[in-house]
């Protein structure tokens, strides 16, 4: 088994992910940079190593794809006999300016099928390997467009799928409460990424950070919050 703790990206060819994955790598984990596209993700791998991150391997992974998702876990497995840390990224963000009482079913369907779908696939193979080491942090890279206090309408679907991606997340923290797994959904705040909605935005970098620090959390680190930074949100 390595002797390193391992985390797991998801959508870590760009922004956030590639972020999150480039903060991990220097914080001396081994970094599993995941993308839809095998060539995204060893490029993206190429470029940390290029940066310095010492041990990355990478798989290709879409979140929408179940047979894809148990391969990327197992292969992580069979490298490095465990997983310490899984960050849910990847999401998409396809019905901006549409209302909820015209939508496109099609584009919601797509939308939960990635951002809510896909981490919860993600964090059911996640979560029997971490329950192997007593030990485990799921982040999932929520939004504070799912937050059901300050929910308008615009972009149904993303809200939607943001906001039942944060139920997950109290779902998953409360089933594995008594298992040392921490799981917390973190919403970037507006992050210079190619999703960004507008508005002044700050570095993926710097985005990252709160996620960063729910990824390394102690064992009585929060479990089931909705953090920005490292402050608490509203549900
Ligand atoms: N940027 C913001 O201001 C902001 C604000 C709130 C929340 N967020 C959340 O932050 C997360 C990361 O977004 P971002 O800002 O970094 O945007 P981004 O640059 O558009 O990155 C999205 C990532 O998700 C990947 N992805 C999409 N569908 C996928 C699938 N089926 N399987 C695997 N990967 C998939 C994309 O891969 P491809 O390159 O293959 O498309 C890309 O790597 C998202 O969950 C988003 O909702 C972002």
């Amino acid at each position: 088994m390595s002797e390193r703790r391992v985390a797991l990206v998801t959508g870590a060819n760009r922004g956030l992910g590639y972020a999150l994955a480039a903060c991990l790598g220097r914080r001396e984990f081994s970094v599993v940079v995941t993308a839809r596209d095998a060539r995204d993700a060893n490029e993206a791998a190429a470029s940390l190593r290029a940066h310095g991150v010492a041990e990355v391997e990478a798989h290709q992974l879409d979140v929408t794809d179940p047979a894809s998702v148990f391969r990327a876990f197992t292969e992580t497995q069979r490298s490095f006999g465990r997983l310490d840390v899984l960050i849910s990224s990847a999401g998409i963000a396809i019905d901006r300016g549409r209302d909820a009482s015209s939508s496109d079913m099609e584009k919601v369907r797509a939308t939960l099928e990635t951002n809510l779908l896909g981490a919860w696939r993600c964090a059911a193979e996640a979560i029997p390997l971490m329950r192997e080491n007593d030990y485990g942090r799921i982040v999932h890279v929520s939004s504070g467009m799912g937050s059901l206090a300050n929910m308008t309408s615009g972009s149904p679907a993303y809200r939607v799928s943001k906001a039942a991606l944060n139920a997950l997340t109290r779902v998953l923290a409360d089933e594995v409460a008594q298992d040392n797994i921490l799981v917390n959904s973190a919403s970037p705040g507006v992050a210079a990424t190619r999703m960004n909605y507008g508005g002044e935005a700050v570095s993926p970098e710097e985005a990252a950070e709160g996620m960063i620090w729910l990824a390394t959390a102690p064992d009585d680190g929060p479990r089931g919050g909705f953090f920005q930074g490292r402050s608490v949100i509203p549900w």
